[in-house]
């Protein structure tokens, strides 16, 4: 038994220790928000955050977060309005959406650590995101608009 908080709330999860952080958000816990891509750690999709920080749960042992704090796409906000979702939203980000969870927590940890981030900053952090639909563009200028309303201005000021 593995003891942790997810998005607040307390959880017991009956698996091995050597189980992947990921497999037990998705099949044990029931989260299916955080996405399955590589499964070694090179793309990105099944980010989540461990303590605050971007962490890639496909090859994070459960047992390695025993008693920590683990946010997922799920819980980063109560009423889905983190500033990062709702630049998505309005800029229309995904494509097919796959890797969009991934997206969205490794800008919402990004933010958390630069809250104004210049372009190299946006672009060193999030290279290890990968899209398949290419929506590179929609997402540096969407953490660009995250960092302003996180300052309460918009690009028109
Ligand atoms: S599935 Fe974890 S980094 Fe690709
Ligand atoms: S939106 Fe399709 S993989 Fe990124």
């Amino acid at each position: 038994m593995v003891n942790l908080k997810i998005n607040g709330r307390e959880v017991s999860v009956d698996a091995d220790p050597d189980t992947p952080l990921l497999w037990a958000i998705r099949d044990e816990i029931g989260l299916t928000g955080t996405k399955f891509g590589c499964g070694i750690g090179m793309c990105g999709a099944c980010t989540v955050h461990v303590g605050g920080q971007a962490t890639r749960s496909c090859i994070t042992l459960l047992g390695d977060v025993e008693g920590a704090d683990v946010t997922t796409i799920e819980g980063l906000d109560a009423n889905d309005n983190h500033p990062v979702q709702e630049a998505w939203r309005n800029l229309r980000v995904p494509q097919c959406g796959y890797c969009q969870s991934g997206q969205i927590m490794q800008a919402a940890a990004l933010l958390t650590d630069i809250p104004d981030p210049s372009d190299e900053d946006i672009d060193a952090v999030m290279t290890g995101n990968l899209c398949r639909c290419m929506t590179y563009p929609r997402i540096r200028q969407a953490v660009r608009d995250a960092a302003l309303a996180n300052r309460g201005q918009t690009r028109n000021g």
